[in-house]
């Protein structure tokens, strides 16, 4: 297959994610507004790292733009050490479907509804050309015997779960997240995080946008925002 990235060749890459100097800017009818400015940071090959803030601070657009959803208006993203400026709409697209899982704030937006459970992991490994691995990653969840159910019979907190499960299942290189547990109750919330707990521990770095507390506490590095800047 063609090397998707678009400069030189990766070293072993001490952090999954860099962000140089980026700037988010969007034009609105009352003007341009500045969403994130000048952030430069290092997601390392492991552990937990938060991105922490008050409302608007730019946690969900720094969000998109680590994981190729978002071009930034300024600066650049490193994936494992590569570049990622001049990568085509198509080839950021294949290696968000390989290497970046995405994991929204309602768990209703990570799941196919219509599939079973089994099905969503099925379809997550397809999606990334990996093997299946159904019944070891339900175990690993918390979830056996869960295969045949309707995605739509799991509680909110089981289907957050599974939606970090679908990310084990195509073995992504890095699992980004959008305040993960805002819309669990606090017993679910914490399942949610014990499965991120468990997925660092696996060596898959986790990055979290989330103004909880108990999410801030179990990060390895955290980033402050205020007003789109990182925070002195
Ligand atoms: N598409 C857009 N168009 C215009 N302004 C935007 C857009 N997306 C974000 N913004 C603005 O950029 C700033 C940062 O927004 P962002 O959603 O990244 O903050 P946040 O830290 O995730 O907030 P919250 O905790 O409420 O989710 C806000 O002022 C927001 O209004
Ligand atoms: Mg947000």
């Amino acid at each position: 297959m063609a090397d998707p990235y678009d400069e030189g060749t990766a070293a072993v890459a001490e952090h999954v994610l860099r962000l140089r100097e980026v700037g988010v800017e969007y034009r609105t009818p009352g003007g341009t507004v500045t969403a994130v400015s000048d952030v430069s940071l290092d997601v390392p090959s492991s552990g937990i790292t938060v991105l922490a803030g008050p409302s608007g601070s730019g946690k969900s657009t720094l969000l998109r733009v680590l994981s190729l959803v978002e071009r930034p208006t300024l600066g650049g993203v490193e994936l494992r050490g590569r570049g990622t400026a001049r990568l085509s709409s198509r080839a950021r697209r294949a290696l968000r479907r390989t290497e970046i899982a995405l994991v929204f704030q309602n768990p209703g937006d990570n799941l196919i509804g219509h599939l079973t459970v089994g099905d969503n992991l099925r379809a997550a490994s397809q999606a990334a050309g990996r093997p299946p691995r159904v019944d070891e990653l339900l175990t690993r969840l918390g979830l056996p015997d869960t295969a045949a159910w309707k995605v739509s019979a799991l509680s909110g907190g089981q289907q957050q779960r599974l939606a970090f499960g679908c990310a084990l299942a195509r073995e992504a290189s890095v699992v980004l997240a959008d305040e993960p547990t805002s819309q669990l109750d606090s017993a679910s919330a914490d399942l949610v995080l014990e499965t991120m707990a468990d997925l660092a521990r696996q060596g898959v770095p986790v990055v979290v946008a989330s103004h909880d507390p108990r999410l801030i506490a179990l990060a390895h590095t955290r980033y402050d925002l205020r007003n789109g800047a990182l925070a002195a």
